[in-house]
């Protein structure tokens, strides 16, 4: 099946824009988009109005085609390729999810075999980055370790580095998805003292992480099959979101023909930020500062008082404004990995619970559309899998690296190559004559 297409022609609707002042007026085309708002074309706004538009924080901005991801934040909705992320969870896998983002559809069983292989095949990293990690201090935290070591991957693959040959594209974005886990297991292993562990080929992606992340050579390791399911859930739930913060980073990086794997390296860096990959923790910190029901009302209290600057954490979300389609499946595997550790972090996941039904019957987050969003519960799962609090962003990026391949190859097949370069409302002074130091 063909990617769905739009074009526009001269029936298409436009809207006009009048200057009050002068009186200069233009058309605007509106083009369609297949789902969701169309879109106004401002590309001439500049040319024929002298007129930049204004949108910080690109709060009503498409900044790109894109055929991958769709979210519709007020029904709850998240589709990659046109299949709904709950389908997603509960019948695929993270690389079947990895395979439809790169490639617009589901494989058949021979190309999943391939995909299967091809990622096999680059598991491991080349000897020589090991110096890399070693100038690390150990104490430095894994995010800042996998800007580093992903950025420097440029340096170690020469031979995938030409994003005008196709083939090398492929070779990058199979490399970037393939290591990820490796690269994230050896950071933590270097921030723990541990030795590193190489990657096993008989073992799928997830079981594979777990592996290289919390086996020793002095024990053998079993997978757990709902831990790895788990842990296999959560990438999948990550694996992308459209056009937010570290996947623009990676396209706005990769609009000046940068190397794919600095591309990911600036993503990973957005993706660091507590306002984007960090909420989880929080979430965490907050259920251990709450600590029993009986003090809920008097967080929620909190969370309602203008004057408090708390707030619900996991709670709310930028785009979706009903609810959040990944945090009931969390929920759900919160309850699976509990049940089967027996964990001690079971009252954390009660309290969550009890603290999700009073926030949802409370006229304040009723009226303000604040539901559970994916972050309120994955935490939990991590933290009772084994996974310290700093690798919780590290996870996010070893997922999300699947969406910002997908993103990056479609941003560079496009017909017409423009660098990303926005523009301004300068606020700052005119022009002024320099004043020498005595005079200052
Ligand atoms: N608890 C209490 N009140 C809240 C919360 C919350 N978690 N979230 C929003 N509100 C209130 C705000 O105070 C505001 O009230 P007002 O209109 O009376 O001023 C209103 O709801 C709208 O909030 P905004 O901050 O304007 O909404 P925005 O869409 O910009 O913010 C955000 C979304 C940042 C996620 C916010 O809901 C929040 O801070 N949540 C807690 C942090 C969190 O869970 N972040 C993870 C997001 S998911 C992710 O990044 C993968």
């Amino acid at each position: 099946m063909a990617t769905p297409t739009h074009t526009s022609d001269d029936a298409s609707p436009t809207v006009t824009l009048i200057d009050n002042q002068s009186q200069k007026r233009i058309e605007l085309a509106i083009l369609p988009s297949n789902e969701g708002p169309d879109v106004i074309d401002v590309r001439n706004l500049y040319r024929d109005m002298n007129y930049f538009t204004y949108d910080p924080g690109f709060t009503s901005t498409a900044s790109c085609d894109s055929a991958i991801t769709f979210i519709d934040g007020e029904k709850g909705i998240l589709l990659h390729r046109g299949y709904s992320i709950e389908e997603l969870a509960s019948r695929s896998d993270f690389l079947e999810v990895a395979y439809l983002l790169i490639q617009g559809e589901l494989p058949s069983k021979k190309q999943r075999q391939k995909f299967d292989a091809e990622i096999q095949l680059h598991t491991m990293v080349d000897e020589q980055l090991i110096s890399f990690y070693n100038g690390f201090r150990r104490d430095a935290h894994p995010m800042a370790i996998m800007v580093g070591v992903v950025g420097a991957l440029s340096a170690f693959y020469h031979d995938s580095l030409d994003i005008k040959d196709l083939a090398q594209c492929h070779l990058a974005s199979m490399r970037l998805i393939s290591k990820m886990p490796t690269i994230a297991a050896m950071a933590y292993k270097y921030t723990m003292g541990q030795p590193f562990v190489y990657p096993d080929n008989e073992l799928t992606y997830s079981e594979n992480f777990l592996r290289m992340m919390f086996s020793v050579p002095a024990q053998e390791y079993v997978p757990n099959p709902v831990l790895s399911r788990a842990l296999d859930r959560i990438f999948i739930l990550h694996a992308d979101h459209e056009q937010n913060a570290s996947t623009s980073t990676v396209r706005l990086a990769g609009s000046s023909q940068a190397n794919p794997f600095a591309c990911i390296a600036a993503g990973i860096a957005s993706l660091w930020g507590p306002a984007h990959g960090g909420a989880n923790e929080a979430v965490l910190n907050m259920l251990n500062e709450i600590g029993h029901k009986d003090n809920i009302h008097e967080f929620i209290a909190r969370a309602k008082d203008k004057n408090d600057p708390f707030r619900l954490m996991g709670f709310g979300h930028r785009v979706y404004k009903n609810h959040d389609p990944r945090a009931q499946v969390l929920r759900e595997s919160a309850h699976e990995v509990l049940t089967e550790l027996g964990s001690t972090e079971q009252p954390l996941f009660e309290l969550a619970m009890e603290l999700e039904r009073i926030a949802l019957e409370d006229d304040y987050f009723i009226e303000k559309k604040l539901f559970p969003n994916v972050d309120f519960y994955s935490g939990i799962i991590l933290k009772a899998m084994g996974f310290p609090t700093s690798m919780f962003t590290v996870l996010f990026a070893v997922a999300r690296t699947a969406g910002w391949v997908s993103q990056w190859n479609e941003m560079i097949n496009e017909p017409v190559h423009k660098i990303g370069r926005p523009r301004q409302r300068y606020i700052g002074y005119g022009l002024r004559e320099y004043v020498p130091t005595e005079k200052r």
